[in-house]
């Protein structure tokens, strides 16, 4: 199903670049569906993130089968428009990927989400996930994505640190909702508005206004959104 107002090419072009300092002989590019990346590699990366306890939605350490299944899925989804695979190489083999994806449900098909940003454990602190999320969100900017989101395991500082330098915000936070085995941590959930201030739509928020609002019938005052719940919608400026 195409969906109205999505573009499905890049308003500009965002491809392979060099990293900066720090990152060495570092080189980001675009899984291409045409000539993915061995997947030799690939399980190199997600078995030493998993192996090193990377929160990245694995419970277990990928065996070559799952990595493998892992690779297609995203092919696939490239293929499909679905979504875009940044990759770093650094010494001439693959050091790590992140993603992001459209949003599947009409109604917020114009957004993104950035997923599984990973960085194999030797490589890291030398700006690689710095020139990957960068790279992302570049990329979703270019591709017309007005908010892109991401959610983190609660206890992954170093992660939040890395979104943060790049104006994610926390939308919400999920408590005791990650689980592993007995153990539970917060998802906190993150947002980028990639929408400059003249963007051509019409932000209504949470007032009761337009397809699917309703209003109550009770005059008890909701414990939520309370000024924009009852405020109705806002007198033209
Ligand atoms: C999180 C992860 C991707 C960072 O990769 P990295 O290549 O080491 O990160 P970089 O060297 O590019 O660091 C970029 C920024 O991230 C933040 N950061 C990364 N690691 C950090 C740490 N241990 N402590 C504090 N900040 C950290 C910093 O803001 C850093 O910028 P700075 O160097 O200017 O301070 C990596 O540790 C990883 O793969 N972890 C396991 C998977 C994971 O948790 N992914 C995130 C899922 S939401």
């Amino acid at each position: 199903m195409s969906i109205a107002g999505r573009p499905r090419r890049p308003r500009s072009g965002a491809g392979a670049e060099r990293a900066g300092d720090g990152a060495g002989d570092a080189a980001l590019g675009w899984l291409d569906p045409a000539g993915p990346p061995a997947p030799d590699q690939v399980h190199r990366v997600l078995a030493a993130v998993l192996a090193a306890g990377g929160a990245v939605g694995w419970v277990t350490v990928p065996d070559r089968a799952e990595s493998d299944r892992w690779l297609a899925e995203r092919v696939a989804e490239v293929a499909a428009g679905r979504s875009r695979v940044a990759l770093v190489t650094a010494g001439g083999r693959l050091a790590g990927v992140g993603r992001w994806s459209w949003y599947d449900s009409p109604t917020v098909a114009v957004n993104g989400d950035v997923r599984q940003v990973m960085v194999h454990p030797e490589a890291r602190g030398r700006g690689l996930a710095r020139l990957l999320v960068g790279a992302l969100v570049e990329d979703a900017r270019a591709y017309g994505v007005e908010t892109l989101t991401l959610d983190v395991r609660g206890n992954n500082h170093a992660a939040m640190a890395l979104y943060e330098a790049f104006g994610f915000q926390v939308a919400g936070r999920l408590p005791d909702f990650v689980a592993v085995g007995d153990e539970r941590w917060d998802r906190v959930i993150y947002r980028l508005d990639l929408r400059g201030a003249d963007a051509p739509v019409r932000r209504h928020g949470a007032r009761p206004v337009g397809p699917g609002a309703s209003t109550l019938t009770t005059q008890i005052r909701p414990a939520r959104f309370p000024e924009q719940a009852l405020a109705g919608p806002a007198a033209p400026a």
